[in-house]
């Protein structure tokens, strides 16, 4: 197992979390099968964070392009993560977990999105652990939400156009409150953004694994984090600037 520094661990990880169809049809099963084993994946990576002192997990879950798969698997992702939210409430309460939802509320099933409401309510004042679940989640979209929602403020004087910063515009976003994700994951050797926290990734580490998500346990998850502290984080400026800062 690969040894991590743990003061130097990655305040938030994203996971774009792929690989569930082709784990199950290796092992000639149903897509379904890949998904649900993909949710045991999401509890022992919760665990995984909660364990090491990681502040801020964001899982990619359900993207609004989700919807184009058949209306059978759409279905099942739903049931899927109304049973998690229902079999994990107890468990997210007593380990302080504070769930989010990045997302349009719109479009998810009532049953689904009555639950998802419940747990966040039921969590909204713990911080030990952010798990942002981004459900029927699309960066452009975001970004849309967020110009539109800034136009309005702007056109009712709330804010002034002239001082809009990327701080400021970061507050209409979802994500609103939390860091940028420090450290994005991919699973299953893609080497795609796919819609996902687009304005939020610019200066994210991304680490990409061939690994599928099913199989993506806790030493696949130590590793990406040795990778992502043997790294040497710029935002733009030369090395030996870095340096200087580090030591300085
Ligand atoms: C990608 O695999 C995975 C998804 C589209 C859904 C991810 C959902 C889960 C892991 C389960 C529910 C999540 C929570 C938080 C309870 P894929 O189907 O695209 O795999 P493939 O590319 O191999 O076909």
């Amino acid at each position: 197992m690969h040894q991590v520094d743990s003061n130097r661990l990655p305040r938030h990880v994203a996971i774009i979390m792929d690989g569930n169809g082709r784990w199950a049809r290796q092992k000639l099963r149903n897509r379904a099968f890949g998904h649900n084993e993909g949710v045991n994946r999401v509890r022992d990576i919760l665990r995984l964070c909660l364990d090491l002192g990681i502040p801020c997990l964001t899982l990619y879950a359900f993207s609004k392009e989700n919807w184009q798969r058949p209306s059978s698997e759409v279905r099942v992702l739903w049931r899927l993560l109304k049973r998690f939210l229902r079999s994990e409430l107890a468990e997210l309460t007593e380990k302080e977990v504070r769930v989010s939802h990045l997302g349009d509320v719109e479009d998810i099933p009532v049953d689904v999105l009555r639950e998802f409401r419940y747990v966040i309510e039921q969590t909204s004042k713990f911080d030990k652990l952010f798990l942002n679940l981004a459900i029927n989640y699309g960066g452009r979209q975001e970004i849309l939400r967020a110009v539109k929602l800034l136009v309005q403020d702007s056109l009712s004087g709330k804010i002034d156009l002239a001082g809009l910063s990327n701080d400021i515009f970061s507050q209409y976003l979802f994500t609103n409150g939390l860091p940028d994700p420090d450290l994005i994951i991919r699973t299953s050797g893609e080497y795609r953004v796919s819609n996902f926290l687009l304005w939020q990734m610019a200066y994210s580490e991304i680490y990409i694994t061939n690994v599928l998500w099913p199989d993506f346990h806790e030493a696949q998850f130590m590793e990406a984090i040795a990778e992502f502290q043997s790294r040497e984080r710029r935002f733009g400026k030369t090395g030996d600037q870095v340096h200087c800062i580090k030591s300085g």
